[in-house]
């Protein structure tokens, strides 16, 4: 048997480590190292920097692969992402059955939560089902991207009694659902927020959110959309990838 440890590590700040990811950092043999594009490099060096900081007294090593990239401009989405998750199943099953030994502990280290706008579960789940490992797997959640960013802007969620919605941009792109005043928006390539000036909304932006290069905007919509985009644009230049989110709240500021 192989035991496999999915850690949330918290969306960028090392300090955001729970002390049960900090125990299980130190129960592991190896880490599963395959972030992807330009900002492999910072998000490889962070995960280096969290194992060196927290775990004591122990062996450890890293396995890197290849992570596989979502083919683009395709109008499957929900396709694309499936063949996505397939070939990331191939390079988790080849790193799990080359590199570990029977009876060791591996981790992959996730960004945020694993519950979050990630497949690392249902990958781990498909890959079990399979039968083709002796797994088993356990799961540590993180501080997602989200509770980051409350935390810098020191809001809520939610206005008082109210359900609020966390979704991708790409869903908010077809309108502002009906009856929720609060929307958590992740993962937004085109600047959606800008469909939504003139109908006096509230927002609380952050890029980069828990890492040195962090930058907050908060204000009304109408006010800060310009400046937004302006900025998003200029800090992917700058870093060569951007990683924001936001809440959008109808009718001002608080809740
Ligand atoms: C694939 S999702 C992963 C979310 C992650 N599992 C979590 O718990 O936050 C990536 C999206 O999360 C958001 N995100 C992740 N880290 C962030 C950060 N440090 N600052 C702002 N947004 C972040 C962005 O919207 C980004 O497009």
């Amino acid at each position: 048997m192989k035991t496999i440890l999915i850690i949330g590590i918290g969306a960028g700040d090392p300090d955001y480590l729970t002390v049960q990811a900090i125990n299980a950092l130190n129960r592991a043999d190896l880490f599963f190292l395959m972030d992807k594009g330009n900002a492999k490099e910072k998000l490889i060096a962070l995960r280096k920097i969290i194992c060196d900081r927290f775990i004591k007294d122990r062996n450890y090593r890293f396995v890197e692969d290849q992570c596989p990239e979502r083919v683009r401009g395709v109008a499957d989405y929900h396709g694309s992402v499936v063949d996505l998750n397939e070939d990331k199943q191939q390079v988790f099953e080849r790193m799990i059955g080359d590199q570990m030994a029977d009876g060791e502990c591996g981790a992959f280290l996730v960004w945020g939560d694993p519950a979050l706008y990630d497949s690392t579960l249902r990958i781990m789940e498909d890959i079990q089902r399979s039968g083709r490992h002796q797994i088993d797997y356990d799961v540590i959640p993180g501080i997602t991207s989200l509770q980051a960013l409350a935390a810098r802007h020191k809001i809520c969620f939610n206005s008082i009694g109210q359900a609020f919605q966390v979704t991708p941009a790409r869903r908010l792109a077809e309108g502002f659902p009906a009856g929720l005043d609060s929307l958590m928006v992740m993962l937004d390539a085109q600047d959606t927020y800008t469909q939504f000036v003139g109908q006096g909304m509230h927002i609380y932006w952050g890029a980069y959110v828990g890492t040195e290069d962090e930058v907050l905007r908060a204000g009304p919509l109408d006010e800060l959309a310009q400046e937004i985009r302006d900025l998003r644009a200029a800090l992917r230049e700058q870093h060569g990838w951007i990683m924001d989110s936001y809440l959008l709240r109808r009718g001002g500021a608080g809740g």
